[in-house]
């Protein structure tokens, strides 16, 4: 089983004026994969974005890291940039795959500008800030992610198999 940190990203939230519902909900789906260690309300600012990804992945070493929100075109949507700041290999299949299949429910989203990469040993996933967008893009990867993560860290899993 896997370690799981959740940072949803979100000014409000961050400041307790708004109820976060999209990490509890990545949480419920999440859980098939292994346990959230960490679950974090974080403001958009990209300092913060940054130091909160990578002390995820270098001090709680957790190997799957979802972030929810400020992936789109506010002045304030850091998340990609934060991501891209930390990562050291883009694994853009999946937020391609997102983008794709998210398109047949709704056309904004093409107006997600989230990016998924490696950082070390640690898978880092943009999604979406609203529950429906987090329910619909863990959809399209979730069946994805076992075999990945068991080729990132190393605990075996054959690609042709
Ligand atoms: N993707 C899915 N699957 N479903 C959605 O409802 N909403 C879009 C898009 N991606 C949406 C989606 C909208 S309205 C926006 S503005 C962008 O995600 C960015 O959202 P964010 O700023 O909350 O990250």
């Amino acid at each position: 089983m896997y370690k799981i940190g959740i940072i949803t990203v979100s000014d409000k939230g961050s400041r307790g004026e708004r109820e976060d519902r999209s990490g509890p909900a990545i949480r419920e789906i999440a859980e098939s994969l292994g346990e959230v260690t960490s679950y974090q309300v974080l403001p958009d600012d990209l300092d913060v974005l940054i130091e909160g990804l990578v002390n995820l992945s270098d001090k709680k070493r957790v190997d799957l890291i979802f972030t929810s929100g400020g992936t789109g075109l506010s002045a304030r949507d850091n998340t990609p940039e934060a991501t891209l700041a930390v990562i050291d290999r883009e694994v853009p299949g999946l937020a391609e795959a997102m983008r794709m299949e998210s398109m047949k429910k709704t056309n904004r989203a093409m107006l997600s500008r989230a990016v998924s990469g490696v950082r070390n040993r640690t898978l880092i996933v943009n999604l979406p800030g609203s529950v429906k967008a987090v329910r619909e893009c863990l959809d399209v990867i979730m069946p994805a992610l076992p075999h990945g993560l068991e080729i990132l860290t190393g605990r075996g899993g054959e690609c042709g198999s």
